[in-house]
């Protein structure tokens, strides 16, 4: 195809897209769940070592292809190997798009009946025990919940009919910074609560023995799921970078900001859980039970949570444009189809699976397997399993298969900058990041311990 591809315009426009994607429900719904179920300041201290060891390489791996072929992942890996066996990491990908937007999209509904009660004002008012009795009113009833995960994918198929760089660089570029500043003010806002330093030292003071192979499995799926990684999201994005983007600066910006938002996060919601006298362990509802009582005692409260609401909107829909383009683009190189029809296939198949995933908090909750419901399915096994796989993929195909001239050729902009850390880099994605996932998938199976 001799269609000109748009690149990104400006320095900033690359991260804050890039950002866009990474940051969302992930790091402000997903990680303080996750962080309260597996206990803490442990589970923060294997998720900080997977970003840094595991998570940078990994998105290194990712823009190298993406930036290198100036194509979306299967063109990618068609002009890079002829061997067809390595497009089973698009596929890899377009199935965890599918399943990630399904499920993500419940999340995204609550936040968006959260965005209404907040413009009533009943987020305002209230006590916790209330605001959790409604949530779960709300959140088991059958059309609820299910009527809100549809119109936000309605939205998101509106949006993406919109194209790559006037769509997703705008709405980034002036939400992200808007957001991080408002989360730094929540954040000192809960430092003043009166249990605090409990908060903090659930969050920042490990207990070590507490680190198990679910824990680690965990961490690392965590990782891959904030980082966006393992799905070729960042692959695409990459695509369109220009050939001036340096990458392992890119890549480590992305990670620390993104890592930077949970921690942010967590901070304001483990002081709260204590002095609210919730409990961590409280898993996906958990935050959505503890924001409404942290406005509700805000001076501003309705400013607050009208504006908070209104930002982690934006902040997930930047991150399921990003995952939809992934089938979009496959539905359109592969089956030749239209991008409209292959926008509403998208759409059409997350409605599915999203309004399958609100009911299993409400009617479908007894249809279980292994005590999961259809929503943890699709979360475990997307995050836990499928990205944590195409990190494997990434990693040995850029570390092994890919000619090394070309590596270096992406990794050093041609020759025309010196990257320190070049050699570490390619040490961790040729050896620590491949190896490291199959020991936390092996202890996860119970085949090994630590
Ligand atoms: N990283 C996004 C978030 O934290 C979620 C996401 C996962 C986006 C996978 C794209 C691909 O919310």
């Amino acid at each position: 195809m001799s269609e000109k591809r748009a690149l990104f315009t400006t320095k900033i426009g690359v991260i804050a897209a890039t950002v866009g994607s990474a940051v969302g429900l992930g790091n402000i719904w997903r990680f303080p769940y996750e962080t309260g179920v597996h206990g803490g300041a442990a589970f923060l201290f294997v998720y900080l070592i997977c970003v840094f060891l595991i998570g940078i390489p990994v998105i290194c791996a990712e823009f190298i292809v993406g930036r290198g072929t100036h194509k979306n992942a299967l063109g990618a890996f068609k002009q890079l190997q002829t061997k067809p066996y390595w497009q089973v990491c698009s596929y890899i990908g377009i199935l965890a798009s599918l399943m990630i937007l399904s499920f993500y999209s419940v999340i995204a509904g609550w936040t968006l009946e959260y965005l209404f009660q907040a413009l009533t004002g009943a987020m305002a008012s209230g006590n916790t025990g209330d605001f959790s009795n409604k949530f779960n009113e709300f959140c088991t009833s059958p059309w609820q919940s299910t009527l809100w995960t549809v119109l936000f994918l309605l939205i998101n198929y509106l949006v993406l009919r919109r194209g790559v760089e006037k769509g997703i660089e705008r709405i980034s570029n002036i939400l992200m910074p808007i957001l991080f500043v408002i989360l730094i003010l929540f954040s000192v806002n809960s430092l003043l609560m009166p249990k605090s330093s409990e908060g903090l030292a659930f969050l920042f003071s490990p207990d070590f023995s507490k680190i198990t192979p679910t824990v680690v499995v965990g961490a690392m799926g965590q990782a891959f799921f904030s980082l966006s990684l393992g799905l070729s999201v960042l692959l695409t994005y990459s695509s369109y970078f220009s050939n001036q983007v340096r990458l392992v600066r890119s890549a480590s910006i992305i990670a620390i900001l993104d890592t930077f938002v949970a921690i942010i996060s967590g901070i304001i919601i483990f002081p709260a859980v204590f002095s609210y006298g919730a409990t961590p362990e409280e898993g996906p509802k958990l935050v959505f039970e503890i924001f409404p009582s942290i406005f509700s005692e805000m001076p501003g409260g309705y400013i607050w949570s009208v504006l908070f609401f209104v930002l982690l909107f934006f902040a997930s829909i930047t991150s399921t444009i990003s995952m939809s383009e992934i089938s979009i683009a496959f539905f359109v190189e592969e089956y030749k189809m239209k991008r409209k029809k292959a926008t509403k296939l998208t759409t059409g198949v997350a409605i599915v699976f999203g309004v399958l995933s609100a009911l299993s908090f409400g009617v479908l909750s007894g249809y279980t397997i292994l005590d999961m419901t259809i929503f943890d399915i699709l979360n475990y096994v997307s995050s836990n399993i499928l990205l944590p796989i195409g990190g494997i993929l990434f990693s040995i195909f850029v570390g092994w298969v890919v000619d090394k001239d070309f590596v270096k050729k992406e990794l050093t902009n041609n020759g025309t900058i010196k990257v320190y850390t070049y050699r570490i880099i390619i040490f961790l994605i040729r050896y620590v990041a491949p190896i490291s996932i199959v020991l936390i998938f092996l202890s996860g199976l119970n085949l090994i311990r630590f």
